[in-house]
């Protein structure tokens, strides 16, 4: 279990601004303790006993929205993520993990998606649901996917769920409820692909989603090519 306030503090200014002392901390300790761990399920394991201390923690999230809101350099919302309600927190310097905040309005969901690396997803508000799919086509045919519900849960505050690599931790998540609410996450050390997949679950089809950065550089040289055709 992660300590509040044990021991002293240190902070680490980044070129986006100094990252808040208690999240410096909680990263501090995962650095530590993680690569100790030998399996996803133990990662796993970990990261749901130490997350909660987070999410349960008003005063911090507080802080951090008041940095959101009125412009500070932490957190840098102007760095580009995979989805748009995403804001990193803290990045293992070797990116054994990240941990990142998501902010949901009423009724937002994401689309059925999947990720590159296991991690642990928790609920600091009522509200937030997760839907698990498993894939159930033997995905021998492009662009086509059948996925199955497997399972949907409701967070309560401070409780948490786990996705896994590539078609098993296949999931869409989101704020069932009619308020704005925040999640954390903390994800382990992904695999390489560059891209995740995405969903439509109404037509069964599979796409690729790639980083905002890498698909303006790929549309760009897909650009240039057809200019000198
Ligand atoms: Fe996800």
């Amino acid at each position: 279990m992660i300590q509040k306030g044990g021991g002293k503090v240190t902070t680490m200014t980044t070129t986006t601004g100094q990252i808040h002392p208690e999240i410096q901390s909680f990263g501090e300790r995962f650095s530590k303790d993680l690569p100790d761990l030998d399996s996803y399920r133990s990662c796993i394991e970990y990261t749901r006993q130490a997350l909660p201390v987070l999410l349960l923690n008003r005063q911090l999230l507080v802080e951090i929205m008041q940095g959101v809101v009125s412009g500070e350099p932490y957190p840098d919302i102007r760095r580009p993520t995979m989805f748009d309600n995403e804001l990193i927190l803290y990045v293992h310097p070797a990116r054994l993990f990240s941990l990142r905040l998501y902010l949901w309005g009423a009724g937002e969901f994401t689309y059925p998606h999947d990720h590159n690396a296991w991690g642990v997803i928790g609920t600091a508000m009522e509200g937030y649901e997760v839907t698990n799919f498993r894939r159930v086509d033997d995905g021998s045919m492009e662009g086509y996917a059948k996925l199955e519900e497997v399972a949907r849960i409701n967070l309560k505050p401070g409780e948490t769920a786990f996705t896994l690599p590539f078609d098993e931790g296949i999931h869409r998540t989101g704020n069932s409820g009619d308020k704005t609410i925040i999640t954390l996450h903390l994800y382990g050390k992904s695999h390489s692909r560059s891209y995740l997949q995405g969903y439509d679950i109404v037509n069964n089809q599979v796409y690729r989603v790639f980083p905002p950065r890498l698909k303006k550089k790929t549309l760009a040289s897909q650009a240039l090519a057809d200019m000198k055709a």
